[in-house]
């Protein structure tokens, strides 16, 4: 691909294959009841279709949520609101959020916070990557995809001002 997200950080098939071994981290660790994969948009999309379809099980619910960080293209600002809530009640539930990208934890660390308030039965999070430098504030993660370092990705629902987030790979943006 020309242009400024030539160089492959992690390859579609990479990422697959990551995603089967969490699948069977999940499956093995919730043997029963729903699971409810709260998503974050827009960034989550790709990755929660993908796990959610590794899961075996018929019991995976999808939820989404929106959450704006009022900060520039590339860092959020620590600033974060709800700009589209969930429409389900998740009390008594087994919650799996499902993010992108953990890079400050400011995002994570607030909606967990938000969504504890809701008594779910169980809140974990799985996210494809993280950035563990660049961590501000500290949020317990349960399922890690890849640790990256810091450098800026797109791909794979990732964006760069909204472009980029068709790639089927993780690239390393070069601008
Ligand atoms: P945090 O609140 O700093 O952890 O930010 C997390 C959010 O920032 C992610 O959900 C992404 O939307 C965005 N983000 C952080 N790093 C990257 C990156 O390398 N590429 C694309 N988006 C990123
Ligand atoms: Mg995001």
């Amino acid at each position: 691909m020309p242009g400024a997200a030539e160089r492959i950080l992690i390859s579609s098939q990479q990422i697959q294959q990551r995603i089967q071994e969490l699948a069977s981290e999940i499956e093995a660790d919730y043997p029963d009841g729903p699971i409810y994969m709260v998503s974050v948009l827009k960034g989550a999309f790709i990755f929660v279709a993908d796990l959610a379809r590794a899961l075996k099980r018929p019991s995976v619910r999808i939820e989404f949520m929106a959450i704006s960080t009022y900060g520039n293209q590339k860092t959020s600002s620590g600033q974060v609101k709800v700009t589209r809530d969930l429409d389900v009640n998740i009390e008594g539930h087994d919650v799996l959020i499902v993010e992108d990208i953990i890079d400050s934890g400011v995002t994570l660390s607030y909606l967990k916070r938000l969504l504890e308030q809701r008594h779910p039965k169980s809140l974990e999070i799985a996210t494809l990557l993280d950035k563990p430098d660049r961590r501000i504030a500290p949020v317990q993660v349960k399922y890690i995809g890849f640790q990256i370092p810091d450098e800026f990705v797109v791909g794979y629902g990732l964006d760069y001002a909204e472009d980029y987030r068709n790639l089927s790979d993780i690239r390393v943006l070069s601008v």
